[in-house]
């Protein structure tokens, strides 16, 4: 494919994700990931926050775009041009909401193409939301989350 985007609340991003962008990097050309600005749940970065992260995260991986985006999602790969939606997927959990979302986007814009990853097992039970509990609570975090996102979690969570 040419051009795919990897949609995310990334809040913050994981050692998972980026598993997933290294992954995706191999079937496109170029990879847009695609930082919601107003997800549906509440979270705990910016916008520009959470867009930092990823774009240091990111950083020296050649065909690899972060960018933000508001509204609907194939409006925006519409735009972009994307030819397909990336979702990594974790364990069977994930499925029943990914299903909805990539039936849902289809029903709403035929032209693009779900593609699921499948997580490294290395990273399969990370979660963002367990993340940000863990480091609330003192955890160490550094071996689930890049630098970038490491340092900003000891910034937000005082650990
Ligand atoms: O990392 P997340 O929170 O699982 O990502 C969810 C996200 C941001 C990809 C999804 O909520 C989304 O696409 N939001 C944009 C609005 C939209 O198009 N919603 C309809 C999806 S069927």
């Amino acid at each position: 494919m040419r051009v795919v985007v990897y949609p995310g609340s990334f809040d913050p991003v994981t050692y998972g994700h980026v598993d997933v962008i290294r992954r995706a990097r191999r079937i496109t050309e170029k990879l847009i990931v695609a930082v919601a600005k107003s997800p549906a749940k509440e979270t705990a970065f910016s916008a520009e926050e959470r867009l930092d992260m990823v774009r240091e995260a990111t950083r020296g991986l050649d065909g690899v775009e972060v960018n933000l985006f508001d509204g609907l999602l194939v409006e925006y790969a519409r735009q972009v041009g994307a030819e397909g939606i990336i979702r990594g997927l974790r364990a069977l959990s994930d499925f029943e909401y990914e299903f909805q979302m990539a039936l849902t986007n289809r029903k709403l814009y035929e032209p693009i193409e779900t593609i699921f990853l499948m997580t490294s097992e290395s990273y399969s039970y990370l979660s963002s939301s367990l993340i940000k509990e863990i480091a609330r609570l003192g955890a160490d975090i550094s071996s689930f989350v890049p630098p970038a996102a490491c340092r900003k979690m000891k910034e937000r969570f005082g650990k």
